[in-house]
């Protein structure tokens, strides 16, 4: 079974025995994960099924063996066959995914690394996919953040510009097979690797679109401290390991909504490109150069999460929390 399955239902029992316990169960495990170094091997759906596709048995791999076995980034190239549309295009699968990628790079690179558009679309990625968790029947990467009325609720503000392009490209393209949901995780994809650093990642397609709003209150807010962080990421499937990797990706990230007198200012001094240098000037900076989220401080120094945060913002941080940000973004 699963380990934060395991988990959960742990921390259900003990919560029914006395009350309160959950917390502390979900902290002494998230504890362990920090020690032991864990990130989460969870399997969700179809992947837990033992019958599964060669696509499926890939991700299943990735997702329990990490960078061991199977290679989460991605070393090919490609060559569309045809024009968009063309039957040759129509016929190959892939073909639509190479233009949809090459406007969205046109949009989210530039000389200095990641635009605006690009981290938003970094941001998008994880808006739609994280609107979920173990107890929710519906939601995750389904593109109804752009398909449902969810870009006008208050944690998504920040995401209007990126959320009408990514319109503009479902208009576009969906025409020739590619869905919405698919179309925002390929977005977070190129936005990170269009910040020069930026791990290169396998990309699947295939999800299931929904236009039925996500459930609310699932998604992290920068007044949360660290251990309802955890708990949130817990009932994800993710760790506090994996939690303090995957929030390095505010190396690419600028806040405008936390504080509007300060709109644009960047959560570390080079937004434009993927390294390491977030953690450091979060755990030892003064919030003037740079905009420290509370949530961000919250995790560099909360007992359970400031060993890692500071081992990534140590000198090998850059080293050592890529290959870890790679899987845990596969895992969304
Ligand atoms: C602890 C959990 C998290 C919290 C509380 C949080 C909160 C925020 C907030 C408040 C902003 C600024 C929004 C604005 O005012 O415009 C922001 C920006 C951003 N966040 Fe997070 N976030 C979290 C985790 C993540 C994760 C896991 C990812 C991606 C994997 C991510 C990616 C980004 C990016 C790329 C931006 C910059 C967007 C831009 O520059 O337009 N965040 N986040």
């Amino acid at each position: 079974m699963k380990k934060a399955t395991i988990l959960l239902l742990c921390a259900a029992t003990q919560a029914v025995a006395h009350p309160g316990m959950g917390r502390v169960m979900a902290e002494i495990q998230a504890r362990d994960d920090f020690v032991l170094g864990a990130r989460s091997g969870s399997l969700l759906g179809d992947l837990l099924s033992g019958v599964l596709t060669a696509v499926g048995q890939v991700i299943k791999d990735i997702l329990q063996l990490g960078t061991g076995a199977i290679d989460p980034g991605s070393g090919g190239s490609y060559t569309p066959p045809g024009k968009l549309g063309s039957s040759a295009c129509n016929s190959d699968t892939l073909c639509v995914w190479y233009y949809v990628a090459s406007q969205m790079w046109g949009d989210f690179a530039d000389a200095g690394g990641c635009t605006d558009l690009g981290r938003g679309a970094i941001r998008q990625g994880f808006h739609d996919a994280a609107a979920w968790d173990v107890n929710s029947a519906y939601g995750g990467a389904d593109g109804s953040l752009l398909l449902s009325d969810e870009l006008s609720r208050s944690e998504n503000r920040g995401l209007e510009e990126i959320g009408a392009l990514t319109k503009t490209y479902y208009s576009t393209y969906h025409p020739y097979g590619a869905g919405m949901a698919d179309i925002i995780q390929l977005g977070a994809i190129v936005g990170t690797v269009a910040c020069p650093g930026g791990p290169r990642i396998r990309a699947f397609s295939g999800r299931k679109d929904n236009s039925r709003a996500a459930p609310t209150g699932k998604l992290p807010l920068p007044a949360m401290d660290a251990p309802t962080l955890i708990d949130l990421f817990v009932k994800k499937t993710f760790t506090a390991s994996d939690l303090v990797a995957l929030v390095g990706a505010h190396t690419a990230a600028k806040q405008r909504f936390v504080d509007p007198s300060r709109a644009g200012a960047s959560l570390d001094t080079d937004p434009q490109i993927w390294d390491a240098s977030f953690y450091s000037e979060t755990l030892t900076g003064d919030n003037k150069t740079t905009f420290i989220l509370h949530s961000d401080k919250a995790l560099a120094t909360y007992s359970v999460t400031q060993g890692q945060w500071k081992t990534f913002a140590g000198s090998s941080g850059q080293s050592l929390w890529s290959p870890v940000s790679v899987v845990s973004l596969y895992e969304w």
